[in-house]
């Protein structure tokens, strides 16, 4: 008699069991991928915005400095801020652009790594689906594109969002241009899961940094300038959970702007191929640490205890860096 639970254990054990089901499929809402470190312990990698044009508009050109940079630093892999594809994404998986923009441009021996590509406006005007696909890292096997997802080194997590769909004159008005909106509507139930995903992702991070990567501007003095959805609805939850660095692209240069109010450190790498834009607007002087309106890209080195950051033009000139330390115990 003994040998069967009684009706208050049995609801007592349900109830775990559904709490635990339940905190595992949030854990599992944004994909989570490995990375390895360096031997020493230290990763490094390059970041670049705004790029596929088949190689005009110095797209080639930063492409070689990349290489050079990427075989100097002994790159881990590339982060690409979205824009991968202009104007209008690609087509399909068989989309030509794909290696004359992105194979056949990135060349170098040191740039044969991973890839972690966000997408960015221009490209969900083409098919979504076919930057997402698996087929394109058979075709190119550097190739990582999701919409949203983690990438884990130890001392360093990366969490890359997928921002357009915050935007809301994409959907209000598109001005001629189609969006691929497949597997974001209804959008309002996408933007409040992804945000609670990031929100929990980032509260259960114990890397020593937290790096979040999007296409988006958040602080801006470039064309598009700041991006009041991902200000009201992104930044909070930035603030809240002591993020590090802001990086992202869409506007055609490369910045870092940051205030004494916050931690975040916001980098824009987005001149990966045409800028020169020539607007330039930044109320305070004080928190834009550094604007070029050029092409170029952005390298990052990160120990335990210390970031590293820099940007360069075309010819491999170090434009501007910038670094931080933590306490090698310090929990926060
Ligand atoms: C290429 O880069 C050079 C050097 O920064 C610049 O003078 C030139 O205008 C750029 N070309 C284009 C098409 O942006």
């Amino acid at each position: 008699m003994a040998a069967f639970p009684n009706k208050p254990v049995l609801l007592c054990l349900t109830f775990t069991a559904i709490l635990i089901l339940c905190s595992v499929l949030s854990i599992a809402e944004l994909q989570q991928l490995e990375q390895e470190l360096k031997a020493d312990g230290s990763l490094s990698f390059l970041v670049v915005g705004d790029w596929g044009r088949r190689g005009g508009y110095n797209q080639s050109e930063v492409a070689d400095q990349m290489g050079i940079i990427g075989e100097k630093m002994d790159i881990d892999f590339v982060i690409s801020t979205g824009d991968n594809f202009y104007d209008d994404g690609l087509k399909d998986v068989d989309d030509p652009a794909f290696d004359d923009s992105f194979t056949k441009i990135y060349t170098a021996p040191s740039l044969q790594k991973q890839w972690y590509n966000v997408l960015g406006n221009h490209d969900y005007r083409g098919d979504v689906l076919a930057q997402l696909s698996p087929i394109l890292r058979k075709v190119d096997s550097r190739w990582v594109c999701l919409r949203s997802f983690i990438v884990s080194a130890e001392i360093v997590e990366f969490f890359f969002v997928d921002t357009t769909p915050f935007v809301d004159k994409y959907f209000t008005e598109p001005k001629g241009d189609v969006y691929d909106w497949r597997g974001i509507l209804p959008r309002k139930h996408y933007l409040s899961n992804l945000l609670k995903d990031l929100d929990l992702a980032l509260k259960e991070s114990t890397a020593k940094w937290k790096i979040v990567v999007g296409h988006h501007t958040i602080r801006s003095a470039g064309h598009h300038g700041i991006t009041d959805e991902l200000v009201v609805q992104l930044l909070p939850i930035l603030e809240e959970n002591n993020v590090d660095l802001y990086i992202n692209g869409h506007d055609h240069c490369l910045e870092h702007i940051s205030s004494p109010h916050s931690r975040i450190q916001f980098l824009t790498s987005g001149g990966g191929s045409k800028a020169w834009r020539g607007d330039v607007d930044w109320s305070n002087p004080e928190e834009m640490k550094f604007y070029y309106d050029g092409q170029g890209f952005m390298s990052a080195q990160i120990t335990e205890t210390r970031v590293e950051i820099a940007f360069y033009d075309i010819f491999g000139n170090v434009l501007h860096t910038w670094a931080t330390s933590k306490q090698l115990y310090a929990t926060v």
